[in-house]
């Protein structure tokens, strides 16, 4: 038996924030990072939804600690608001998820996501760090009730988070689509956004806003795929990887994907083949199809100047052979490795860290 659900109301396009006096939120609490404090963002933000009292809580730093959620749960049991207002990229949207479930009570969760990547605001995850390690708490209340995809908070994107976001929006897509709980519906959602993306990425890349929308729409769809169907060993390795050198989840994503697409084809080769052929990529056969898939991802990973490996995005070879036992052991205990279309073993997590570790 499968099922599909996707309780949030998404509202989205240009001026889409205006969405948010349909909350009426009487006590209002903002939860952002320094960027959009600063920036006057959150300010904005918090006027148009109208509410009698309202407070900013904007500590959140990427990949948010414990120790940052344990601060923002005592601002929210304090300050009691009735809606909180995610606003930022996927640390900001995990941090207000884990406050108001450490909080309890019936607070509402809208979710406002300024980067075009983790789809957050429509997943029931929250990814903690603790201790160098990113745990991943895992509850549909966490989802939140109303997603806003407005157009212009991302018009400013610089194009290294671009790139990053991107390649987490084509790592959700493509795991979904081929993961352990993928439903006809999930397929729908993965296979368009994998398109949209892989598409459109160039472009916004280099500054065409013009595309940034359907980037961002991207996104969303790929978390709604992958919040059902689950992920697979990029994000288990990306999340172990991420929690002890601190690189951007995206980064990683983009290094360790073309070498998970060799690693999976046994199993699931017929499914890339087709989400090749949907990208456009060809390919009559499918081993030659998927061929041009993994090919085709290390040519938009270069395009979009990210690394091909952890030597590259500045962590030394050293460290991962010195840890390489501490970091099979986390992905191996990673939720994400149970929805992988192939079982997991140790000896396969060695192969592709060993395939992207780089040089001295
Ligand atoms: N909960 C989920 O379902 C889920 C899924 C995937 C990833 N994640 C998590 O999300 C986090 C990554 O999220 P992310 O990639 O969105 O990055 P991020 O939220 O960590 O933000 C990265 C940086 O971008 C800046 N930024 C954000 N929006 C900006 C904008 N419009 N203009 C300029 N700067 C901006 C932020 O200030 C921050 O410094 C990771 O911790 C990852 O583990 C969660
Ligand atoms: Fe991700």
């Amino acid at each position: 038996m499968k099922e599909f659900i996707s309780g949030t109301k998404i509202v989205c396009g240009p001026g889409a924030v205006q969405a948010l006096k349909d909350a009426n939120a009487k006590k209002l609490l903002v939860v952002t990072d320094p960027f959009f404090a600063k920036n006057g963002t959150a300010q904005r933000i918090a006027e148009a939804a109208g509410a009698e009292q309202v407070q900013i809580f904007d500590k959140v730093a990427p990949d948010p600690s414990v120790m940052l959620v344990a601060e923002g749960t005592a601002e929210v049991k304090e300050f009691c608001p009735d809606v909180i207002v995610a606003l930022g990229g996927g640390s900001a949207m995990d941090c207000a998820k884990a406050m108001l479930h450490f909080a309890g009570g019936q607070i509402r969760l809208v979710a406002i996501p300024t980067t075009s990547g983790s789809g957050s605001e429509v997943t029931d995850f929250a990814i903690l760090t603790h201790k160098k390690v990113k745990h991943p708490l895992i509850d549909s209340r966490l989802r939140p009730e109303l997603a806003i995809l407005d157009d212009e908070l991302v018009a400013g994107l610089p194009p290294s988070l671009v790139a990053d976001g991107g390649f987490d929006v084509l790592s959700h897509a493509l795991e979904a689509y081929v993961a352990q709980n993928a439903t006809p519906f999930t397929d729908a959602f993965a296979k368009d956004a994998f398109c949209c993306a892989f598409g459109a990425l160039p472009a916004s890349f280099a500054g065409k806003t013009e595309v940034r929308g359907k980037v961002h729409i991207a996104a969303t769809m790929a978390g709604m795929a992958f919040t059902q169907a689950g992920l697979g060993v990029c994000h288990a390795l990306s999340h172990s990887l991420g929690g002890m050198f601190h690189v951007p989840h995206g980064r990683l994503n983009a290094i360790l994907l073309p070498g998970v697409v060799g690693l999976n084809a046994t199993a699931a080769g017929e499914k890339y083949a087709k989400l090749a052929r949907a990208a456009g990529l060809g390919g009559s056969v499918d081993t030659i199809a998927v061929r041009n898939l993994k090919n085709g991802l290390i040519r938009l990973r270069r395009e979009l100047k990210l690394p091909e490996t952890l030597a590259q995005a500045g962590v030394d070879p050293r460290e991962v052979w010195h840890r390489s036992g501490e970091i099979v052991d986390a992905a191996l205990k990673d939720p994400c490795c149970r929805t992988n279309p192939v079982q997991v073993e140790d000896f396969m997590l060695r192969q592709i860290l060993e395939e992207v570790t780089g040089r001295v």
